[in-house]
C-alpha cells in the first residue's frame, strides 16, 4: 500500500500553488515592521549582479535579496544559499523574533531563508529549478509581507497573484516567473526546505486535524481557495532551466570516461591478439 507522503511525491510534479495556512494578523503585523527593518539597515545583495546565485534567471528591474540563514551572519552573504545543506547556518537577526517564529517552524528541514525584494517593473524571467534529486524533494515556500495587486508570479503558464500573510508551498520545479509594476517593493520571506515525515504531516496532511503552531497559524476556510487560487494562462515562449551548464560539463566527462574506456578495451585486444 502506498503511504501518503509518497503519495504526495508522486503528485508533486504537477502541483503548482498550495495555499498551505495564514499567518495570525498579530504576528504579520509585528513581520512587517522587522522586515521594513531588516530591508532599511542591513546588507543587501543584488540578484541583477551577475556574480549572483541567482542571476541565471535573468532578473530585470531591481531584485535585491536578504539571506537570513547562513553561516557567516552576513545578510548580503548569498554563497551558502543553495548548496542544500543546514551545516554551520544560523538565523542572523535574532532581533526579529517574529520572523524567526516562522524559520523555527521549519529548523528540522530548511535549507535556506530569504527575503526577497522587487522593485517597481522589476521580475525574474520565466526559469525551472531542480527540486528533486536523488530521491529527495525540496519544497519552496513563499510568504508575501508586502504584496499588492499589480505583483503577481506565474507557475506553469498561470499567472497567481500571492496574498499577504499565507504561507504557500510553491512548486519551483514548474517553469515559473515573477513580476511587479507597483512603485512599493515587492517583499516575500521565502525559504526551501527538505520534504520528510514532519513537514508533510504538518503543512500537506490533510488529515491532520490540529493546526500546527496555533500560536502563529490559522487555518484557511476552504470557500477562500478559489479566491487565493485564481489564475489566469499565460503564454511562455522560453526559458532558462537551472544546471543545464553542470550537466553538459557531466556528460562530457562522462564521454571522456566512456573514450578512455574503450581506448584501454582496444589496448589489451591489441596486446592479446599479439601475445
Ligand atoms: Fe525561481
Amino acid at each position: 500500500m502506498i503511504n501518503s507522503i509518497d503519495q504526495f511525491k508522486e503528485q508533486y510534479p504537477s502541483m503548482k500553488l498550495i495555499p498551505c495556512f495564514r499567518v495570525k494578523d498579530s504576528v504579520m503585523n509585528e513581520i512587517e515592521k522587522e522586515v521594513k527593518q531588516m530591508t532599511e539597515n542591513c546588507q543587501k545583495s543584488l540578484v541583477n549582479s551577475p556574480d549572483h546565485i541567482t542571476n541565471w534567471t535573468k532578473p530585470y528591474g531591481t531584485a535585491i535579496q536578504l539571506s537570513l540563514f547562513n553561516s557567516s551572519g552576513d545578510t548580503s552573504d548569498f554563497s551558502t544559499d543553495h548548496n542544500n545543506s543546514q551545516k554551520g547556518k544560523f538565523f542572523v537577526e535574532p532581533n526579529a523574533k517574529n520572523v524567526n517564529s516562522i524559520l523555527k517552524m521549519f529548523e528540522h528541514s530548511v535549507l535556506n531563508f530569504r527575503i526577497n525584494g522587487m522593485g517597481k517593473n522589476s521580475g525574474l524571467s520565466p526559469h525551472k529549478e531542480s527540486n528533486i534529486r536523488n530521491g529527495w524533494h525540496k519544497c519552496r515556500f513563499h510568504l508575501p509581507v508586502f504584496t499588492s495587486k499589480n505583483s503577481w508570479v506565474m507557475i506553469g503558464w498561470e499567472k497567481f497573484w500571492l496574498k499577504r500573510g499565507i504561507i504557500y508551498f510553491f512548486n519551483n520545479g514548474l517553469v515559473h516567473s515573477a513580476g511587479n509594476t507597483s512603485e512599493e517593493t515587492r517583499y516575500h520571506l521565502v525559504w526551501d526546505t527538505i520534504l520528510d515525515d514532519k513537514l508533510y504531516n504538518e503543512f500537506f496532511n490533510e488529515e491532520t486535524l490540529e493546526i500546527p503552531y496555533p500560536n502563529l497559524l490559522t487555518r484557511i476556510p476552504k470557500e477562500e481557495f478559489n479566491e487565493l487560487l485564481y489564475s489566469e494562462p499565460v503564454e511562455v515562449t522560453s526559458y532558462e532551466e537551472q544546471g543545464t551548464g553542470l550537466k553538459n560539463k557531466l556528460s562530457s566527462r562522462f564521454n571522456f570516461r566512456k573514450l578512455l574506456q574503450g581506448a584501454i578495451k582496444k589496448y589489451r585486444n591489441f596486446q592479446n591478439t599479439s601475445s
